[in-house]
């Protein structure tokens, strides 16, 4: 699978960037394959529309804020968050007003501190996490570009059988290879995968967890979102509650807008952000490495094409769900 081959991979919802890359002006960002720009109109709503004016083809993120509205940075039309142009500076003021020249506009959403986008009619809505009913805070960790394939990142966030060798260094234990056993439940936008794994709790990781054994077990409850978002609830014996939330936004083929957020059921005074921060740095900055050697393109069938392991199964299992729901799309009369 190549996302922009997919084209039911714009009937979902994407977290772009957070709302606080807007305040000064209009972004920029591409969403599988799509240049878009990304704004913020006069009720702080967020909006997103093909980042090429309609007049002489400027890329709109160039522009400016204007009256609650975005203003192209070439000659000023001025837009509203539907694509609208709602004034041309030059015409003369008794012609000024609303026309019916636009550019085209997608749904946009503000979420947890981000702004999503769903560039087509989105299959399931925006997920509703627990942790914020349950007033958890949040710590916004990253926002980058990784050159891996969103699935890859995906497989990678469910594979138990990794962390003794992507973490070799910092988490992982290689006294214990031998991935351990899980139950999936599976939804209909996803699976939830439940699982214990015996873990080292090495010196940077005692400080944020406030537990000074050297080995711990994680309880984990990872749910997956097709197709490129996941949460991971961490529950330590010790009652620490840590909820990792991924995306993979897809930036084209081969490369992804990682988007993490955690929501922890403890306070600054008990664990830094900044050292939550840097602790999950080193274990993404290890997954990363290792992703980024891998090839874009998943094959969802499972022809012999990548061989795989008992392990793999909620891997095999996403790229199955979502043939699945490629072939349910196919069958649905499209308009004319
Ligand atoms: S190119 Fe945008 S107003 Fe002229
Ligand atoms: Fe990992």
């Amino acid at each position: 699978m190549l996302a922009t081959a997919t084209p039911l991979l714009r009937r979902f919802w994407y977290p772009v960037m957070p709302v606080a890359h807007l305040a000064e002006g209009p972004k920029p960002f591409r969403l599988l394959g799509q240049d878009l720009v990304i704004w913020l109109d006069g009720d702080g709503n967020p909006a997103a529309m093909d980042d090429r004016c309609c007049h002489r083809t400027a890329r709109l993120s160039k522009g400016f804020y204007a009256s609650g509205r975005l203003a192209c940075g070439y000659h000023g039309w001025e837009f509203a968050a539907d694509g609208r142009v709602m004034r041309v500076p030059q015409r003369p003021v008794d012609r000024q007003g609303a026309t019916n020249m636009r550019v085209p506009a997608y749904r946009a959403a503000l979420r947890y501190g981000h702004v999503w986008v769903a560039l087509e009619d989105p299959l399931h809505p925006l997920p509703d996490f627990e942790e914020e009913g349950l007033g958890f805070r949040r710590i916004d960790e990253f926002h980058e570009v990784w050159n891996c394939a969103g699935l890859r990142l995906m497989e990678n966030s469910f594979d138990n059988a990794h962390f003794a060798f992507v973490h070799r260094a910092s988490f992982g234990d290689q006294g214990h290879p031998e991935p351990a056993k899980l139950e999936i439940e599976e939804h209909a936008d996803g699976f939830m995968m439940i699982t214990e794994v015996p873990v080292r709790n090495p010196e940077i990781q005692k400080k944020v967890l406030n537990m000074d054994s050297d080995t711990t077990i994680r309880h984990m409850r990872g749910r997956w979102y097709a197709p490129f978002l996941r949460k991971l609830r961490i529950v330590y014996p010790n009652g620490l509650s840590h909820s990792i939330v991924t995306c993979a936004t897809p930036i084209d083929d081969g490369s992804s807008m990682v988007v993490q957020f955690v929501f922890r059921n403890d306070t600054e005074e008990q664990a830094k952000a900044a050292d939550v921060v840097a602790f999950d740095r080193i274990v993404t900055n290890e997954d990363r490495d290792i992703l980024e050697s891998t090839d874009p393109d998943v094959p969802l069938d499972q022809t012999g094409i990548e061989m795989n392991m008992p392990s793999d199964r909620p891997g095999v299992l996403m790229r199955r769900m979502l043939a699945q729901m490629i072939a349910a799309e196919a069958k649905v009369p499209q308009p004319a």
